[in-house]
């Protein structure tokens, strides 16, 4: 019976999120064609005209991303290897990448928000949900739905950006929880990681161990879909909305000294400051 249910729930996941992918991707498409007639593209990819920027990313973070993105990649590769074994064979090598990439990935992880918090260049303050951000809202989907041609701009990422990078921590650290919980081999002690985050409190509730496994195993997999939905979205938004941004945080072309000298002097005439934080609320960004 549970084992019934539970092989109906993982086909059905996987049904559910492939559309949800493939209709998050053509969401991307079509946003991209509506540019043309609304005159986006041509102002971006004809005129080359991107957004202003006073400032880059230091090193570290655009080094943690990198190795963030690679460790992403081979955990999704690996893992969707694991729920569908299409080459007899790999499972073995497949797994040792996963557990290989999952080390690295969480101590990156860690070591990010240590650099958020502590480091010299600390920049917790730009992930910071406050107010304005809030108020900006419904200004920034506005812009992104082309139904204004101004986009709110009050801090150096607009309060979606906030968001999405705020989920995907949060997404990061309940897929290391519900991983770590797959792991049955006894390792700690005498126990296994799974006994120890979720034995007694999911088996127990659940009267198994085995089958609170088999429930974390669905969270993990139904996130490994969720990553791989938002990632679809932010991949396309950091390439047609911020192309020089995203080759300078790539490291692939520095974004021109002369532009951030320009936007400094911009930002310093229209409101008296340095931009960012200072800017009063909802200050367009000229379309
Ligand atoms: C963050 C740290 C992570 C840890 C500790 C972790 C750990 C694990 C473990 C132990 C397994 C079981 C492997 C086996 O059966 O031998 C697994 C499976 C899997 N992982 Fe991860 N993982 C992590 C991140 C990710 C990420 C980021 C993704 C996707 C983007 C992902 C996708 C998957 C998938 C699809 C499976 C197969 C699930 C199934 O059998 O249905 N994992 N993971
Ligand atoms: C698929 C390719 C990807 C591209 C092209 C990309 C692009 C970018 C760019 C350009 C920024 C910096 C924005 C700025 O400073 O103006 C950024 C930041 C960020 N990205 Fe990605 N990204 C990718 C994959 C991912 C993945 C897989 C994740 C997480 C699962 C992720 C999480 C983040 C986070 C948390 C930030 C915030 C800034 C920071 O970490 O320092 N990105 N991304």
């Amino acid at each position: 019976m549970f084992a019934i249910l539970l092989a109906k729930v993982n086909v059905w996941m996987d049904a559910i999120f492939f559309i949800l992918w493939i209709a998050t991707a053509s969401a991307m498409v079509l946003h991209f064609f509506v540019g043309m007639p609304k005159g986006r593209f041509r102002k971006k990819w004809i005129e080359w005209k991107w957004p202003d920027h006073d400032h880059r990313a230091p090193f570290l973070p655009k080094l943690m991303h990198w190795v963030h993105l690679a460790c992403m990649i081979a955990l999704a590769a690996s893992g969707l290897y694991i729920r569908f074994p299409t080459y007899a064979g790999w499972r073995t090598p497949m797994r040792y990448i996963h557990y290989v990439a999952m080390t690295i990935v969480l101590l990156n992880l860690f070591w990010r928000i240590w650099y958020a918090f502590f480091a010299k260049d600390r920049d917790w303050k730009k992930f910071a949900v406050g107010r304005r951000d809030m108020q900006s809202m419904g200004g920034v989907a506005m812009y992104y739905a082309y139904l204004s041609n101004s986009k709110p701009h009050v801090a150096e990422y607009n309060v979606m950006q906030k968001l999405t990078y705020l989920v995907f921590l949060g997404l990061m650290l309940l897929q290391g929880f519900t991983g770590l919980a797959l792991l049955t081999q006894p390792i700690l002690f005498g126990y296994s990681p799974r006994e120890v985050l979720v034995g007694w409190w999911l088996g127990a509730m659940l009267g198994d161990v085995a089958i609170a496994g088999a429930w974390i195993r669905v969270v993990h997999y139904a996130i490994n879909w969720l990553f791989i939905i938002i990632t679809t979205v932010h991949f396309y938004l950091a390439l047609n909305e911020d192309l020089l941004i995203s080759l300078d945080f790539f490291g692939f072309k520095r974004y021109p000294d002369h532009l951030i000298e320009e936007a400094k002097a911009k930002a310093h005439a229209e409101h008296g400051d340095h931009g960012e934080h200072g800017a009063p609320v909802l200050a367009a960004e000229a379309e």
